[in-house]
């Protein structure tokens, strides 16, 4: 691990504006920097860095935090792997701890010898493409005569492996390369002969751009004992399922048109990408995988499958269907004209064609897969009664109801079904997954009993050890901030407190340390907040957010309090909340002008916090008076006289304290 000194000290080099502008146009714009921003395809700038709190925020997409997530972001790395790239940009020297255990050290130096072995491999396959006889005579030019120009062949590192047995192994072995780790490699065989042999060569990346594992086509054909492509195998540094070919030169596209294009074959990414079609991976062959989907995740929210016309492909890509549905992905579908693959048709009919193509034969998967079923059953009911249950399966995988009544009256149309009739299916299996759920997590609870530690977190110092609160797919729901065109961030709605509860922990980061004059007397915000819920905080429906108030507390109170600890927060949700907060604070000035005929967010500190308690307060009464209601029929019902006239009685005080609550809110809240 990398020491928390040299942490800091990368801090400390590493300014915002100075990371930022390495990579994006910064224009001043009062306290702040503007540009276009690198996450998104847009023409007016929205894209906003403080200099005077070191962060950046996207008003059009929603992006923001500290440099090193800018340098994640941007760079698909990891936090220790941006964390090292800064540090060699600015000349820091990275102290390790000795925490590191040596299997994990181990580990890391074998990938590294791995990866360094890779480079090798890939320099000797494109050496031989572009320096031999024969890679010229047989690879390069079967290259040229597919319509690969030459600065393509370079740009996806294209080679020749040569008819030579040994030939690359006994380089790589003079170079004192361990043959073992050739081995792992899946370059070199037992008994010390290449694996790849008279194959043109294709390599396959990580989404830096490293090369992690290679393809080998051969040029032989019919002979059906040769297989067309021979792959590297799985190996520490290729986990197959998580890798899509050409990722690293497809990412940004892929980000700014929203879009990312799935073929099936290898050539036919080179084809598409050099015809000016960038947002284009492929598979390598297999049907989608969740970690395939995942990265295509990160980038955008729509697959589009660019298949031949035969339909094995179609076939297994449906088997991924659910799976991306699932992440709330949109799925289209193209299918290309009979006997064509992207790559031939493309070359045979041009950019402007095949766009228009794609443009005007695009289906909507799911629509897709009714229309498939209705054909293929139109004379066999009990079959079209089988298949109907999966469209119905697949509409209930659809987490967005809106999309989800859309689908139904297509498919309702297509399958010439009654709408109401498919939608009273849907809603049967949503609702009995909704029982699994809760079932399961009911057990879940049950189980972890021992470890809930109450409302303190269970006194560690983090505050969020002991106490898991929800589960990360639970938060996203309905945290997930969804920025609209103005840039304005709206969220979606909840039905619990969170809301509240979230404003809340929300003012507490962005001002917790501020004070506020409270019954004649400063006190910070983090202790009004704080003092203000106390008696309701066993009552939060959601725990991290009691969490990030009673550690900013305890912080403030300790004079230890730094918003930076929250922008570089490990739980991605406390970060988002905290960019969000600061954001919405520093970077007002510089909003699209519509915002500025509107109220400046938290310029109020005391009337915001004041307010987002007494609406958190409201909605904690609430609750417990209907908690309290509950009690009082079931006290009537046993007839416990004594209990139920106490019990009235505190009725009474709440609805009294809920209507004052009202009152100072104004109108009819709630
Ligand atoms: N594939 C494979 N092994 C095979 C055949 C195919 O791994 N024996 C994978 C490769 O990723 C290939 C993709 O499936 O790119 C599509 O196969 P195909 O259309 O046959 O290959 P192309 O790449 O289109 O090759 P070419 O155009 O040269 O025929
Ligand atoms: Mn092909």
């Amino acid at each position: 691990m990398i020491s928390q000194q040299s942490i800091q000290q990368v801090y400390a080099a590493a300014t915002i504006e100075d990371v930022v502008s390495y990579y994006v146009e910064l224009r001043k714009r009062g306290a702040n920097l503007l540009g276009l921003c690198p996450f998104h395809d847009e023409k007016t700038p929205s894209f906003t860095v403080s200099p005077a709190k070191n962060i950046y925020k996207c008003f059009g997409c929603g992006k923001g935090g500290d440099p090193v997530r800018f340098v994640m972001e941007h760079d698909t790395l990891s936090y220790p792997e941006a964390i090292r790239w800064l540090a060699a940009r600015y000349n820091i020297e990275l102290e390790e701890s000795r925490e590191d255990n040596d299997a994990y050290l181990e580990q890391k130096q074998e990938k590294e010898s791995l990866q360094v072995i890779n480079d090798y491999a890939r320099d000797y396959f494109v050496n031989n493409l572009w320096e031999t006889q024969d890679g010229k005579a047989i690879a390069l030019s079967y290259f040229k005569e597919r319509g690969f120009r030459e600065a393509t062949i370079k740009k996806f590192d294209l080679g020749y492996a040569t008819v030579t047995p040994d030939d690359f192994t006994k380089q790589a072995v003079t170079k004192q390369y361990n043959i073992e780790l050739l081995r792992t490699l899946g370059l070199t065989s037992k008994r010390d002969y290449d694996f790849f042999r008279d194959r043109v060569m294709f390599t396959i990346h990580n989404v830096s751009g490293k090369p992690i594992a290679f393809a080998g086509r051969t040029l032989v054909t019919g002979n059906k004992k040769i297989p067309k492509y021979i792959n590297s195998p799985e190996t520490p540094i290729y986990n197959k399922s998580n890798v899509l070919y050409a990722m690293h030169l497809a990412k940004s596209t892929i980000t700014k048109q929203n879009n990312c294009y799935l073929v099936e074959g290898y050539t036919d990414v080179i084809s598409l990408h050099q015809g000016g079609i960038e947002n284009v991976v492929a598979s390598s062959g297999t049907s989608l995988t969740p970690g395939q989907i995942k990265l295509i995740k990160r980038y955008a929210d729509t697959i589009t499958l660019l298949y031949d016309g035969d339909a094995a492909g179609i076939k297994a890509a449906l088997r991924g269907l659910d799976l991306i549905l699932a992440q709330g992905l949109n799925v289209f579908l193209v299918t290309l004209p009979e006997s064509h693959d992207p790559d031939s048709y493309l070359q045979e009919v041009g950019k402007t064609d095949f766009e228009a193509y794609i443009e005007t034969t695009r289906q909507d998967f799911i629509v897709y897969q009714a229309k498939t079923i209705a054909e293929d059953y139109k004379t066999d009911p009990i079959g079209k009664a089988r298949a109907v249950n999966d469209v119905i399966k697949t509409l209930s995988i659809i987490t967005d109801s809106i999309k989800r009544t859309f689908y139904i009256q297509q498919c309702a149309e297509i399958l010439k079904m009654q709408e109401i009739v498919i939608q009273r299916e849907v809603t049967k299996v949503i609702k009995t997954k909704i029982t699994q759920q809760k079932t399961r997590k009911k057990f879940n609870n049950d189980n972890k009993g021992a470890n809930n530690p109450g409302p303190y977190g269970g006194g560690s110092q983090g505050g969020y050890a002991g106490d898991p609160g929800p589960s990360a797919a639970d938060e996203a729901q309905w945290i997930t901030e969804k920025p609209t065109s103005h840039g304005q961030v709206i969220s979606q709605p909840i039905n619990n407190d969170g809301y509240q509860e979230r404003d809340l922990a929300r003012i507490c980061l962005a001002a917790g340390d501020k004070k506020v004059e409270v019954d004649n007397e400063m006190v910070t915000i983090a202790a009004y907040i704080y003092s203000s819920i106390f008696d309701v905080i066993d009552h939060f429906d959601e725990p991290i957010y009691r969490d990030i108030i009673i550690e900013i507390f305890n912080q403030v109170e300790k004079g230890e309090f730094s918003q930076e600890h929250y922008t570089r927060h490990e739980n991605e949700l406390i970060r988002n909340l905290t960019i969000n907060a600061i954001a919405d604070k520093y970077f007002y000035a510089t909003w699209p002008t519509p915002m500025h005929s509107q109220k400046i967010p938290m310029e109020n500190f005391e009337k915001d916090s004041l307010q987002a308690i007494l609406r958190f307060k409201y909605k904690k009464l609430k609750k417990i008076i209907g908690e309290l209601k509950e009690r009082i029929t079931a006290l009537a019902e046993a007839g416990d006289e004594d209990k139920l006239t106490i019990a009235l009685l505190a009725l009474k005080q709440l609805n009294e304290e809920k209507r004052s609550l009202g009152d100072q809110l104004g109108t009819t809240y709630g």
